[in-house]
């Protein structure tokens, strides 16, 4: 068949994955997360993620290959993540990656995380549509990106200035008292709160940060959430310093509406501004039940068609990382040889 067979590895953060893809067709997606070894630190450590990463290798690439029903010897290509991510970790699968390329002689391609998040949304609805727009929110990143060819032109419009909107979620479940990872607790204690009961800051919305469609400010489709979580600091300080209980589901509500009222109507901003008429949302966040809805809600008003691959290619996995590749290679694009190194780099 034309459709190239692409074996992708991820290890940029805490989860380790392999994935198979046959062009857009999705045949593995095997993925070993070191989470459970992190729970205890309240974050990811490094360190931690990169001896997990050694471990859960060659495992996660013989069930990839299992569920497949392939042989590396099938595989028309293969694909690693590069960066951006923590560097031990990465460093981790692009050498296994190198190796697999020498020992079996076959092309390899240096894949950007950032994009093989977009890349991804073929697996889920097939060819990804021109004048698109892309919604990344994870524990790690939080960007707006412009994707002019998948394969050669992605831009970075904007991104955070502090923390990512997960690692936001994560801390403000910390000072709630609800455990790591924070996201899932929050959505769900949320659902018995009063999204309006307190008004935390929407970070970069001011005008001075925004500008105008015409002049537009040097923040216009950044995002900050360090503000936001020292609000919610704050707001606890002083419900304790009164001696008070803490509306816990209250104060979740309020905090997601703050991070999902800013993302979305930046998102959807940066669309109209921009002349996208499509957008894809990826990421763990993406997972969150209020950030589908208003962004759902958002997009259909604006006319922008919304498209949000499966839960689990949203998260890091390998799959993304063979999709994006297969489309390089199926866009004629050129293997990356062996020499590159890990990269914080954009788009
Ligand atoms: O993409 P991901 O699995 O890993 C990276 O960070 O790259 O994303 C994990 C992040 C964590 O911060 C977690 O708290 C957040 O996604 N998350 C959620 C939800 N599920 C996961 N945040 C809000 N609502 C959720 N339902
Ligand atoms: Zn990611």
């Amino acid at each position: 068949s034309a459709e190239p067979l692409v074996l992708g590895i991820e290890s940029s953060c805490d989860e380790t994955g392999v994935g198979i893809v046959r062009g857009t067709e999705l045949l593995a997606n095997a993925v070993s997360s070191s989470m459970d070894e992190h729970v205890r630190f309240g974050g990811v450590i490094p360190e931690i993620a990169s001896r997990a990463h050694l471990d859960a290798l060659i495992p996660t690439l013989r069930s990839a290959l299992d569920t497949a029903g392939v042989s590396l010897d099938d595989v028309d290509a293969l694909a690693v993540t590069s960066g951006p991510g923590l560097s031990g970790a990465l460093m981790v699968g692009v050498a296994a990656a190198k190796a697999l390329a020498l020992a079996t002689g076959k092309p390899l391609y240096a894949i950007n995380h950032l994009v093989a998040h977009v890349g991804v949304g073929v697996l889920d609805g097939g060819a990804l549509p021109r004048s698109l727009g892309a919604l990344l929110v994870s524990g790690g990143h939080t960007e707006i990106l412009r994707v002019d060819a998948l394969a050669s032109d992605v831009t970075l419009l904007g991104a955070t200035i502090d923390d990512a909107a997960g690692e936001a979620y994560d801390k403000v479940a910390r000072l709630l008292g609800l455990g790591y990872p924070g996201g899932p607790a929050i959505d769900r204690i949320a659902r018995g709160g009063n999204p309006k009961a307190i008004r935390f800051p929407r970070g970069l919305t001011l005008p001075k940060f925004m500008g105008t469609a015409d002049s537009p400010g040097r923040h216009r489709y950044d995002f900050s959430f360090s503000g936001l979580k020292t609000a919610v600091a704050r707001c606890v300080e002083q419900y304790e310093a009164r001696g008070e209980e803490i509306p816990v589901a209250d104060i979740a509500a309020s905090f997601q509406e703050a991070v999902v009222d800013v993302v979305t109507s930046k998102a959807v901003l940066a669309c109209r501004e921009q002349g996208l008429e499509n957008l894809l949302l990826g990421g763990g966040v993406a997972a969150n039940s209020r950030l589908r809805e208003l962004l759902a809600a958002r997009c259909a008003s604006a006319g922008i068609a919304l498209r949000i691959p499966r839960p689990g290619l949203c998260t890091d996995n390998g799959a993304m990382v063979a999709a994006l590749a297969a489309q390089v290679v199926m866009a004629g694009g050129r293997p990356s040889g062996i020499a590159f190194g890990t990269d914080s780099g954009q788009p």
